[in-house]
């Protein structure tokens, strides 16, 4: 249902400011929008005991909605706001697309300075909480789920980069970002979430940013962003379901805390089956699981135009195309960089990797960085520049 033709009474602006807004919504169809008022009541008034998360965006809530369905209301942090005409063009953009592995948007609610995004609710949260959740989770993840959740999330990233137009980079894939039906169905979430945040978020939002463990060499030292960039944290997570533990640990001994390094020793040595998660008993599919984890090093690859697009990620993790005889580079890592800034300073402790970026980079956009090894978060100073001629090339 549109809600377009009340929506500046609703908003309650001054006359002159409603037709502005009319105007703006004028050729938008597809998107339903709540009142602030209908979303207050759905959650209680937003109350505390209703949330079910928080994100870099701002608090999610589940609430009920008029019609009975139960949703996830995600509101947005003050930084995220932007002028109605912006939010609600994209919000269109995200409404139309549909699939089985994306979470579906319901609507929105733009009312005052407020936006709040209006989601299907899913019952088994993230994989975060769950699949790596350390043990808190009464969920098991059979082999069959892990391979189903894969293949699942590989198709909704192909989807996005290859299907809609235009095409849409995800930016954030990680365990957080994939949410599970009652099920077990994958769902990719806040895919759409990149294009809502104005650009002077790339500075203080951690999710604009990414996720230290999931983020591309070239899109965390260049800020260089292409589909590229969601097929090596793909690769990173795509790891991280056949192993069941996060891409970094440092709870394990040195050499084991960055699951990338591990699964690259271990390929090199022919055992990457000892990386399969343990709780499953030994009850999987070996010559899948090691498949799979080959994958997520191809994805992974330090050259972005070697790793696979997600088309052929997908036919490679349901056997329509082997694997074997692929050749797999090192994967790219930005622990080294990681590492000098947890550890000391360039001046205490100079490395040649980041050394050599910092020197011949200037202009380059990193300014500064930070990262908490504890929360995993990443937060860089650099702009974010959508590389559409890379892209085409890659
Ligand atoms: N549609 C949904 N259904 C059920 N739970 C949800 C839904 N959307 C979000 N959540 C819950 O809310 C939490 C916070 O989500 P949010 O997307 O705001 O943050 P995040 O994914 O943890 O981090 P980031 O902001 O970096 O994406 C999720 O981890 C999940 O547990
Ligand atoms: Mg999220």
């Amino acid at each position: 249902m549109t809600c377009f033709p009340r929506l500046s009474r609703r908003l309650g602006f001054s006359t002159e400011r409603s037709y502005e807004v009319d105007d703006e919504v004028a050729g938008i169809h597809n998107v339903k929008t709540y009142s602030y008022k209908e979303l207050s009541i759905a959650t209680n008034d937003f109350t505390f005991a209703n949330k079910i998360g928080e994100g870099g965006f701002g608090s999610v809530y589940k609430g009920r909605l008029k019609n009975g369905k139960i949703a996830a209301i995600k509101v947005l942090s003050a930084e995220s706001r932007q002028g109605v005409g912006e939010f609600l063009t994209e919000i269109n953009v995200i409404s139309e697309i549909e699939h089985e592995n994306l979470v579906k948007l319901y609507g929105c609610c733009v009312e005052g300075n407020h936006r709040i995004l209006v989601y299907n609710y899913l019952e088994n949260n993230s994989l975060a909480q769950t699949l790596l959740g350390g043990g808190h989770s009464s969920l098991h993840f059979s082999w069959r789920a892990r391979s189903r959740i894969a293949i699942g999330v590989a198709r909704g990233l192909a989807f996005l980069h290859e299907e809609v137009r235009p095409h849409i980079v995800h930016r954030d894939i990680k365990a957080s970002n994939i949410l599970l039906d009652k099920d077990l169905n994958p769902k990719i979430s806040d895919f759409g979430l990149a294009k809502l945040i104005p650009s002077h978020m790339t500075h203080v939002s951690t999710r604009v940013a990414g996720t230290i463990g999931y983020l591309a060499p070239e899109y965390a030292i260049r800020g260089q962003l292409t589909r590229k960039a969601d097929i090596y944290s793909f690769g990173v997570l795509l790891v991280e379901i056949v192993s069941g533990r996060c891409n970094t640990n440092t709870r394990l001994p040195i050499e084991e805390q960055y699951i990338l390094e591990r699964t690259w020793e271990l390929y090199e040595r022919r055992e990457l089956v000892a990386l399969v998660d343990t709780s499953l008993n030994g009850d999987f599919d070996a010559e899948q699981a090691c498949r799979f984890l080959k994958i997520g090093l191809l994805c992974t690859q330090d050259t972005p135009k070697l790793r696979p697009s997600m088309s052929i990620v997908v036919q490679m993790l349901t056997g329509q195309i082997s694997v074997d005889n692929r050749k797999i580079m090192k994967p790219g890592l930005i622990s080294d960089f990681m590492d000098l800034k947890v550890r000391g300073s360039p001046k205490t402790k100079p490395h040649s990797k980041i050394s050599s970026y910092t020197a011949s980079s200037s202009s380059d956009t990193i300014d500064n960085s930070t990262f908490s090894s504890e929360t995993t978060t990443y937060a860089t100073t650099f702009t974010t520049t959508y590389d559409k001629s890379a892209d085409v090339s890659m």
